[in-house]
């Protein structure tokens, strides 16, 4: 079988799929992989490194695309343009794995469906003990909480660290990290790291802990948040009178704050607003923030996707692709994922599709000429695939057109 790395064609994306090292562990496993010229090079991983490991460079896009499986870091929705443009290339039983925003564009999965292939849409891997080593949101929030702050600390006209020096003492930045998940765990220690005195507020109470352990404090707030934790331990969607009270308390915490990092996050919804206008107005002159949920709406009412601006003589900035500034280790991780991924599929030189297993039934999106996952037939308003498949059984002798295996038919897509 093999397994294809093109070049990412999402525009200002360095990240790629594979890196050098991960192409010896799949070769053990059965894989053959080819690597689009130049795929690594912005990332750090020239051509001659993937020759090396093992991969065969291909120059030629169409003939890449057919190999069995596809790996990349933005198909579907994550790359809409790019993606558009692929799409003729791919082709019914072929395998796409990569990050493809299902949530945020539904359609894109079904528009994929059409050609009959399967994607696995990494960003669905269950939150399970099992799955981390291949949760690749995990990794890229890693990396972009880390470098959240060390914008924040280019743009502040303060250092970070407390110093005593002979020109007198400076006074460590007042740092604080909104959402307490992986991205915002990051910050804390990075601005640790810096110097800063950091403290934190997330809604799940489980977090103080976490917070605690990386030398932060856990800002108290009169919430009532027991019931903030939901599924896969992500947090519940509040109401909004939650919100309002939360907005008010908060700004007495952002009025004394250098940097504020925002990373509050609720699966498959708009960012929730926390930081009014007026709370930004504020804050000290020359402060920073940086909203890394500024691609979902924005924690903060003021921040724009892609955009730096000053408002009340602060800086926000509401960058979305932190983890592309990172490239080679961004990459390194993601291929790390990928490739654990392709283990757990694999078998005998085969993908296996074992509907039984968690993480394989989550992270497909498309299969068989259909949208599979259940949360993404809702948002397409499809009816549920058990149905189809039981209406269509009833019908029939013959064996059901929706077939979760390989040789599945596209004879009965979406549309
Ligand atoms: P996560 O789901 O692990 O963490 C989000 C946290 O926000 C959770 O701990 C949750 O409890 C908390 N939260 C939800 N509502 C809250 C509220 N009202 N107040 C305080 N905390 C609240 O997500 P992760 O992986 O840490 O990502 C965080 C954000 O960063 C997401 O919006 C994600 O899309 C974004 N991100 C942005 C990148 C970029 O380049 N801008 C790259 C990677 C992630």
């Amino acid at each position: 079988m093999r397994v294809a790395v093109p070049i990412e064609t999402f525009p200002g994306e360095r990240r790629v799929a594979l890196v050098p090292a991960a192409i010896g562990p799949l070769k053990k496993l059965g894989l053959e992989v080819c690597v689009e010229s130049e795929a690594g090079s912005q990332a750090g991983y020239p051509d001659n490194a993937f020759a090396e490991a093992g991969a065969e460079i291909v120059s030629d896009r169409d003939a890449l695309f057919s190999a069995d499986v596809v790996v990349q870091v933005r198909s579907a929705g994550a790359n809409r343009d790019g993606f558009k443009a692929d799409l003729a290339r791919l082709r019914q039983g072929q395998i796409v794995i990569g990050m493809s925003d299902p949530l945020g564009d539904a359609g894109a999965v079904r528009d994929l469906a059409n050609s009959g292939a399967t994607l696995f849409a990494m960003e669905l891997i269950p939150r399970i003990t099992r799955a981390q080593s291949m949760d690749v949101l995990s990794s890229m929030a890693t990396v972009a909480g880390y470098h959240a702050v060390l914008l924040a600390a280019t743009k502040l006209p303060k250092m970070f660290p407390m110093l005593m020096t002979a020109a007198g003492t400076l006074s460590a930045a007042k740092v604080f990290v909104i959402g307490g998940g992986v991205a915002g765990l990051q910050a804390i220690a990075t601005a640790r790291r810096l110097g800063g005195i950091v403290s934190a507020y997330d809604v799940r109470p489980a977090v103080r802990e976490q917070v605690e352990s990386l030398g932060g404090k856990f800002v108290e707030m009169e919430l009532e948040t027991d019931s903030a934790e939901g599924q896969g331990g992500y947090a519940k969607a509040m109401d909004e009178m939650f919100y309002t009270k939360q907005r008010a308390l908060m700004a007495e915490v952002v009025a004394q704050s250098d940097v504020v990092v925002t990373t509050a996050a609720i699966p498959g919804r708009p960012s929730p607003l926390l930081i009014t206008a007026e709370a930004v107005q504020g804050m000290p002159t020359g402060s920073v923030i940086v909203d890394l949920a500024a691609e979902r709406g924005g924690n903060c009412e003021l921040s724009q996707p892609d955009t730096e601006l000053t408002a009340h003589d602060v800086t926000i900035l509401g960058p979305t692709n932190l983890p592309s500034e990172v490239p080679f280790h961004a990459s390194q991780m993601y291929a790390k994922n990928i490739s654990n991924f392709l283990h757990h599929l694999v078998s005998d030189g085969k993908v296996q599709f074992d509907m039984q297993d968690e993480i394989t039934r989550e992270t497909m999106a498309a299969h068989g000429g259909q949208v599979t996952s259940s949360r993404l037939r809702e948002m397409l308003e499809l009816e549920p695939l058990e149905k189809r498949v039981a209406e269509q059984t009833d019908r029939s002798d013959d064996p059901p057109p929706i077939r979760l295996d390989e040789d599945a038919s596209a004879e009965t897509k979406d549309n």
